[in-house]
Parts: C-alpha cells; sequence; structure tokens
C-alpha cells in the first residue's frame, strides 16, 4: 500500500494529548499542508491562524460557546492540544466552505503522516458566528471580509482510537 493510502487508513480523531510542543518545523509542515490544498480557480483564499495553548483566546472562545448553546461539556473543546489552527475564509467567495474543508483535511493528514494526532473542531463555530463574531474575528486576526470556517488541533497524541468503520453500500452508488 502506497504511503498516502497507509496515512488515510490510519488516521483517526485524536482527543487527548500530552504537553509536548510542536516543533517548528512540525507547525511549518502542518502550514505547508494547508496551503498546498487545491482551491476553487486558484483563489486561495483560506487562511490560517495559529494559536498556542494557554492564549485566553482559546478559553473565552470556549466560554461564549457554552454560554450560547447554555451547556457545558465535560471535555475540554480541544482536549489539552498544544496547538490550535483556526481556518478562516473569504465570506463572500461561494467555494470558501468546501476549499477550508479540503484544507483542513489536509492538515489532518499530514499530521498524522508525522504521527502527530488532529481533531477537527467545529463546535466553536457557534461561538466564532455570533454576536461576538467581530470580536473573535479581530482577536484571532482574520483578514478582512474573512470569516471562520473550522478549525484543527494538533498535538502528540495521549490517547488513541480505531479509525471509523464505514459501509460502501450505504454511502456508494456504482451507475
Ligand atoms: C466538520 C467537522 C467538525 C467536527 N467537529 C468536532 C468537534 O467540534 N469536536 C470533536 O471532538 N470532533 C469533531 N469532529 C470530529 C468528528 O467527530 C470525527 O471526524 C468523526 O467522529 C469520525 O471519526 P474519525 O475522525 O476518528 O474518523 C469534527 C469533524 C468534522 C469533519
Amino acid at each position: 500500500m502506497n504511503e498516502i493510502a497507509q496515512v488515510l487508513q490510519r488516521r483517526s480523531t485524536t482527543r487527548g494529548y500530552t504537553a509536548e510542543p510542536l516543533t517548528e518545523g512540525e507547525l511549518e509542515a502542518l502550514l505547508l499542508a494547508g496551503l498546498q490544498a487545491p482551491t476553487a480557480t486558484n483563489r486561495q483564499e483560506i487562511h490560517i491562524t495559529v494559536v498556542q495553548d494557554g492564549d485566553p483566546v482559546l478559553a473565552e472562545i470556549e466560554a461564549e460557546r457554552n454560554a450560547l448553546a447554555g451547556q457545558t461539556p465535560a471535555e475540554n473543546f480541544y482536549y489539552g492540544a498544544p496547538t490550535v489552527l483556526f481556518l478562516s475564509g473569504e465570506a463572500a467567495f461561494s467555494w470558501t466552505p468546501v476549499d477550508a474543508g479540503i484544507a483542513v483535511e489536509n492538515i489532518a493528514l499530514a499530521a498524522e503522516g508525522l504521527g502527530l494526532g488532529s481533531v477537527i473542531i467545529g463546535c466553536v463555530k457557534q461561538a466564532l458566528s455570533g454576536p461576538r463574531r467581530e470580536a473573535f474575528a479581530q482577536a484571532l486576526r482574520f483578514p478582512a471580509g474573512y470569516e471562520f470556517q473550522i478549525a484543527v488541533a494538533v498535538g502528540h497524541k495521549a490517547k488513541t482510537k480505531e479509525p471509523h468503520t464505514y459501509d460502501m453500500a450505504r454511502n456508494v452508488t456504482r451507475l
């Protein structure tokens, strides 16, 4: 099996990290993976904000989301990961959500290829598109006209789980 197929088969969401930070080389490789993702018409409209564990904005986003949702989950949104990447994109471009999805998966696969874990984080969207969206966009330095798309936390795995199972018959139709 080729290297990409192996990484695809191995990747699964990591919901528990050690405190070990990413090296500069690892972070650079993840950012490159995001930037190397294809975008519609090669618009390259996805921006990545790197936030390190301990930055108060992470807890503020979590608190805001929990307040809006009226619930506090048992687990921290970022599962103790040392680094969280927030992907924002041009709000007025119709392909932005698709392009952000491709970029975030590139990052998740690059993480797995480096022996790191990742978790794609959508639950912060409620906070980042809610009443405090402008304040968060500023705090995360989104470019003008950009809005939150998706986040991904990355780090060294403290917990592992098996990749998900799937049902070819349900999800694939061959004409
Ligand atoms: C768009 C998107 C949003 C997600 N948001 C969250 C999230 O907020 N928190 C979380 O723990 N996992 C989140 N996940 C991870 C999914 O729960 C996970 O990918 C799914 O259960 C399949 O498991 P696997 O990644 O191990 O294959 C998200 C995944 C995607 C693609």
